[in-house]
């Protein structure tokens, strides 16, 4: 049996107070999604180990950290310290990643693949037998709140087949977009992990959020 998770992204939380926003989903999601950007695989900037280290003080959650940054396996040691669980990497940043997957595991962390909508899904299929996750993007990364690009749902059909095909077991996170009206269209497509930002911290009741996420995928 499929088990979906929702991911709330930090990213859209209220800068001012993020552990109170990290409070509010606690009970309710499954994953917390830290993005982490470098001003130069993407234009913007966003924020680093120092804030994923405090809030791990207050969460119990899996986090569940995107590097959009060149040299992306750099920062794996700050990022143990931090105390991430998962750490997941672009293809386009890094197109042999291989020996960032061992290091990564061997530093105690699950690895996974992020490949952006430009990017065609062949570049990631041959490794993701190194990975516990594989990342598709939804929109363009950089930032939140922009709107789901559905033509990238036939790469989760194809990694979805890939994946069953050869055995392996790599969970599928969609991340962009995702809201109650685009959700159930991402998991029929075959995602099992669901990044939302704009819909949950966006919301005026971020715990009732990620609920009415769960309960569109509860649908048939
Ligand atoms: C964008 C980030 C996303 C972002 C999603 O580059 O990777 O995780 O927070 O935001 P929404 O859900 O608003 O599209
Ligand atoms: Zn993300």
């Amino acid at each position: 049996m499929v088990t979906y998770q929702i991911a709330p992204s930090l990213l859209a939380a209220d800068f001012n107070r993020l552990g109170e926003q990290v409070a509010a989903i606690e009970e309710e999601a499954d994953l917390l999604h830290l993005d982490l950007m470098d001003g130069h695989f993407v234009p913007n900037l966003s924020f680093g180990p120092a804030v994923i280290a405090g809030l791990r003080k207050l969460s119990e959650l899996r986090f569940d950290c995107h590097l959009m940054t060149t040299n992306p396996d750099a920062y794996l040691p700050e990022l143990v310290k931090a105390g991430v669980d998962l750490v997941t990497m672009h293809i386009e940043a890094i197109p042999d990643p291989t020996h960032a997957a061992r290091r990564a595991r061997a530093e105690g962390l699950d690895f996974g693949l992020v490949i952006s909508p430009p990017t065609p899904v062949e570049a990631v299929l041959p490794f993701l037998e190194d990975c516990s996750l594989l990342l598709i993007m939804s929109v363009n990364p950089g930032f939140g709140g922009q709107s789901f690009i559905p033509k990238v749902l036939s790469k989760v059909e194809s990694a979805r087949n890939w994946i069953e095909s050869h055995g392996l077991k790599a969970d599928i996170e969609i991340d962009g977009g995702i809201s109650t009206n685009t959700i159930v269209a991402a998991r029929d497509a075959g995602a099992n992990v669901f990044v939302a930002g704009t819909a949950v911290f966006g919301e005026p009741d971020p715990a009732a959020a990620v609920r009415d996420l769960r309960k569109q995928l509860e649908q048939a």
